[in-house]
């Protein structure tokens, strides 16, 4: 299925309503702290559930709560779900709908920048498990998103800046144009500069757009696999687990992981020093995360071999080779990925 992407501002109220017209019964799921009141729309098909978001509600759990709050709530065919959040609420909701009645029509309104710009497009979802992240989920494409930049006023820096680490990694492993745009403009985007912001998100989709695009479910066994954007992932994706989600949030720890990536192209002679500097400088210049004691741990190297892309001693890394371009697949032996780490 095709998805359709607005990008709009101050449009999430009307945009429900017309939703609500079309259709016979509208879920709406919505994140606590988003300050829209949803009552002000006077649909009486409108059900609404609001939750407190954050990584602990990807969970079976919440997943079984939701389903279950749905059906008891006579969910049918002709329903349509919005998810109106974050990433944890889409990946939890999309999860959700792609499974509740084998399917239902998906809205999704995300509202943090790393939403907007990352994990509302491509059809991922998912909940995490104890033994990793996002281990069970589908690829379902939601009908519509829409990206309002008008709710990010009420989101906090951290998360600003957890978002624009997802802006960054598109645009080194994609576009070095963009990345040499951000090393202008990106203090102006952390202040939510309306047409600096407007074209960060734009160029971001477009990107991720063009690897979902060739390689929707991550078939492809070259460099225009949807897995290079796991830059950074791999290595991120167990710093968060290890530290159970809760010393850092998805930004910050892919921040981390991407430099730790990028130094791993460095060592393993892809990535010219001096790129690597660049790089630093740029996410030293914002306060992005550059470093955590586990990196040098065991114990991170038993989380990374978790990872369902991962097997036996084998750990892959989508690297890069120079600003703004990406490498397919590098397969490292988790002893040699562990020596490296010691030396970088
Ligand atoms: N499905 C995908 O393709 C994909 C891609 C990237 C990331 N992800 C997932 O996305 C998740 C991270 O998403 P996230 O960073 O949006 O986290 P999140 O949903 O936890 O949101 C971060 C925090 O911001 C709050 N919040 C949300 N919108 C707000 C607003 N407008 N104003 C004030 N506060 C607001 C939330 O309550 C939460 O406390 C991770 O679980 C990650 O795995 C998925
Ligand atoms: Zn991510």
């Amino acid at each position: 299925m095709k998805t359709k992407l607005f990008i709009k501002n101050n449009y999430i109220l009307k945009y429900i309503e017309v939703i609500a017209k079309k259709n016979e019964k509208v879920f709406c799921v919505i994140d606590s702290k988003i300050k829209i009141d949803l009552k002000q729309i006077k649909q009486k098909n409108l059900i609404i559930f609001s939750i407190q978001c954050g990584e602990k509600i990807k969970t079976f759990n919440e997943y079984k709560n939701l389903s279950e709050k749905l059906i008891k709530s006579n969910v049918n065919r002709k329903s349509a779900l919005i998810a109106i959040g974050g990433g944890t609420l889409g990946d939890l909701t999309g999860f959700v709908a792609s499974t509740v009645l084998r399917g239902l029509d998906f809205y999704l309104i995300p509202t943090t920048l790393l939403s907007q710009v990352d994990s509302s497009i491509g059809g991922k979802n998912g909940i995490n498990t104890i033994y990793g992240k996002n281990l069970l989920g589908t690829f379902y494409q939601p009908k519509e998103v829409l990206i309002d930049i008008s709710v990010l006023r009420s989101l906090s820096k951290k998360e600003i800046k957890s978002g624009y680490s997802e802006i960054i990694k598109h645009a080194l492993i994609k576009d070095y144009s963009f990345f040499c745009w951000l090393e202008v403009n990106t203090k102006k985007l952390l202040n939510l500069d309306k047409p600096i912001l407007e074209k960060a998100i734009y160029k971001s989709i477009m990107i991720k757009l063009f690897y979902v695009k060739k390689d929707e479910k991550e078939y492809l066994l070259d460099n225009n696999s949807r897995a290079m954007l796991n830059f950074g992932h791999t290595i991120g994706h167990a710093i968060e687990s290890h530290y159970k989600y809760k010393k850092f949030n998805h930004g910050e720890s892919i921040s981390i992981g991407m430099i730790a990536e990028a130094k791993i192209s460095n060592y393993l002679g892809l990535l010219s020093s001096n790129e690597l500097k660049r790089i630093l400088t740029h996410f030293k210049k914002y306060r992005l995360k550059v470093n955590d004691n586990i990196l040098k741990d065991k114990r991170l190297i038993s989380k990374i071999t978790k990872d369902k892309k991962n097997f036996q001693n084998n750990i892959i890394f989508s690297l890069i080779d120079k600003i703004g371009s990406s490498i397919f697949y590098k397969k490292l032996d988790k002893n040699k990925v562990y020596k490296i780490l010691q030396n970088i």
